[in-house]
C-alpha cells in the first residue's frame, strides 16, 4: 500500500466478497515465472495462471518488451474506419494457428465481449443469408459466457440468472453434462454422457431448426467447476448442428492456448466449430483482449451490400488495441518458442496422477481433470455450502499457494511452464489442508 492510502473502500472489487477481503486483503505486488509476491513480501505459487490467463507464466520478457516497444510507437489508433498494422498481423497469425477455415478475427476486449460478439455474428449471418427467422440461441445449463446480457442469457449459472434477469428472449438450454453418479473420479474425458447431446434434437423438434441460429458451449465448462466433456459428446453436437444448419460456437476463453494440450480443444479433438471465442491466454493476460474467430462462410456472407457501407454494425473503441496486439503477437511467439502446448500435453498425466491422489480424503466427492486443468470437488458442509472450499483457498494462500474456487470446487490450472516439483507443492499443500478440514 502507498503511504497515503487511507482506505480500500473506494475500489468495488469484481466477484469478490468485498467486506471480508478488505478486512484481510491479499494484495499482489509483483510476479515472475510461477510465483506472485504479495505487498508483504510473501511468495505465492500460482496454481491457477492468475485467472486462467497467464498460460506462459509471469513476466515473459518477450511479451513485456513488445508492449514497451509499442508504448513508444503508438498507444492508440482509431478502431473504426482506421487501423494499424499490428491488428492485421495478429489476426493473420491467429488464423494460421487455428485449424479449419476460421480465417477471420473480430477483436474484443474480454471473454464476455467475445460471447456477445459471437451471438450477434450468428444472427447477422442468418439475416444476411436471407433467413431472418433463424434467431434462437441455445446455451447449456451451468454454462458461463461472461457477464454481459448476451452471455448471461445463454449461460446457466443460477446465481447470475437470479439477480439480473429477465434476459434475452428466444434462448433455450440443453442439459449440462455433469453426472457424478456415473462419472465420479474419471480421468480425462468421462465415459458417460454422449447421449445428452441428443437433447438438442428435442429442442430442434419443438422449435424447428429454421428458427435456431446457434448453439454455444464451452468445450470444458470451467466456471461451473471444471465439467469435462464426455467422450464423443462434442463431436455429436457438431454432427447435429451441421445436419440442422445451426452454427456451433465453442467458447474457448479458458480452454484455448494450450490449456487442454493444443491451441484449442476443437483442434485437440478434431472438431471444426463455426466460431471460436477466445480471450485470457490470447495475450497471456498482459493486456485485456478477446477475439472471435469466424469461418469463411460467416464472414463472406456478411460482407454484402455496397462496398463503402459498413457491413457489420458492431465493434469496440478498443477492438484491436495496439498494446494488446503487440502483447498477443509476442505471446504466440512465446507459446511456439517454448513449445508450451506440447509441454502442457506432456505434463497433463503428471497432474492427473497427482490430483487423483487426493481422492483418499473423506471430504472429497469427485476429482476431474482434462489437460492442464484439475478440480477437487468437496462435499458441501451441512448448512454452509462453499465454506469448505473457501477455507481451503484461504489456508492454501496462507501456505503460499494460489488456487481458485467455484462453489465447493477447488480448480487448478497452473501456468503451462509448471514443473513436477511445483505440482507436488500444490498437491501436497492441498493434501495437508484436506487432512484437517472439518
Ligand atoms: C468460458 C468463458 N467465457 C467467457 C468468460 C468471460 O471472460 P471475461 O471475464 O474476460 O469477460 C469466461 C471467464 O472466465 C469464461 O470462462
Amino acid at each position: 500500500m502507498t503511504a497515503n492510502m487511507q482506505s480500500l473502500d473506494e475500489y468495488w472489487m469484481p466477484f469478490t466478497a468485498n467486506r471480508a477481503f478488505k478486512k484481510n486483503p491479499r494484495l499482489f505486488a509483483s510476479a515472475e515465472g510461477m510465483y506472485y509476491q504479495t505487498t508483504e513480501g510473501k511468495k505465492i505459487l500460482d496454481g491457477c495462471a492468475g485467472l486462467w490467463c497467464v498460460n506462459a507464466g509471469h513476466g515473459q520478457k518477450k511479451i513485456n518488451d513488445a508492449i514497451k516497444f509499442q508504448v513508444d510507437q503508438m498507444t492508440y489508433s482509431p478502431a473504426f474506419q482506421g487501423g494499424h498494422l499490428g491488428a492485421f498481423e495478429f489476426a493473420e497469425r491467429l488464423t494460421e494457428l487455428f485449424s479449419g477455415d476460421l480465417n477471420h478475427v473480430f477483436f474484443t476486449n474480454s471473454g464476455s465481449e467475445s460471447a456477445d460478439t459471437s451471438l450477434k455474428l450468428a444472427r447477422a449471418y442468418f439475416k444476411a443469408r436471407g433467413n431472418p427467422e433463424k434467431v434462437k440461441l441455445i446455451g447449456r445449463d451451468k454454462g458461463y459466457h461472461g457477464v454481459n446480457f448476451g452471455g448471461l442469457s445463454v449461460g446457466g449459472i443460477p446465481m447470475a440468472r437470479k439477480v439480473y434477469g429477465p434476459f434475452l428472449q428466444d434462448v433455450h438450454h440443453i442439459p449440462h453434462t455433469h453426472d457424478m453418479a456415473r462419472n465420479a473420479f474419471s480421468k480425462g474425458q468421462p465415459e458417460y454422457g454422449i447421449e445428452l447431446a441428443d437433447r438438442l434434437l428435442e429442442i430442434i423438434d419443438l422449435h424447428g431448426s429454421d428458427t435456431i441460429a446457434a448453439v454455444i458451449v464451452e468445450p470444458m465448462a470451467g466456471s461451473a467447476g471444471v465439467v469435462v466433456p464426455p467422450k464423443g459428446y462434442l463431436e455429436r453436437l457438431r454432427k447435429i448442428t451441421k445436419e440442422n444448419d445451426i452454427l456451433l460456437i465453442f467458447d474457448e476463453v479458458i480452454t484455448a492456448f494450450g490449456r487442454t494440450g493444443d491451441i484449442s480443444t476443437a483442434a485437440l479433438l478434431g472438431i471444426e466449430p463455426d466460431m471460436i471465442n477466445t480471450a485470457k491466454g490470447l495475450t497471456n493476460g498482459a493486456v485485456p483482449m478477446g477475439a472471435v474467430l469466424a469461418s469463411d462462410e460467416i464472414q463472406k456472407t456478411i460482407m454484402q451490400g455496397p462496398p463503402d457501407v459498413i457491413e457489420l454494425f458492431h465493434g469496440y473503441t478498443y477492438s484491436g488495441h495496439p498494446l494488446a496486439c503487440a502483447a498477443g503477437i509476442a505471446t504466440m511467439e512465446v507459446y511456439k518458442e517454448q513449445d508450451l502446448f506440447a509441454r502442457a500435453a506432456a505434463m497433463a498425466p503428471y497432474l492427473e496422477k497427482a490430483v487423483h491422489s487426493l481422492s483418499r480424503h473423506d471430504v472429497v466427492q469427485d476429482i476431474r481433470n482434462f489437460g492442464m486443468v484439475a478440480a477437487v470437488d468437496l462435499k458441501p458442509r451441512e448448512g454452509a455450502p462453499t465454506a469448505r472450499s473457501f477455507e481451503t483457498y484461504l489456508e492454501a494462500f496462507e501456505r503460499g499457494v494460489l488456487v481458485r474456487t467455484t462453489g465447493d470446487i477447488i480448480a487448478l490450472s497452473p501456468p503451462l511452464i509448471v514443473d513436477e516439483k511445483q505440482i507436488d507443492t500444490i498437491i501436497n499443500t492441498l493434501d495437508d489442508i484436506l487432512s484437517s478440514l472439518k
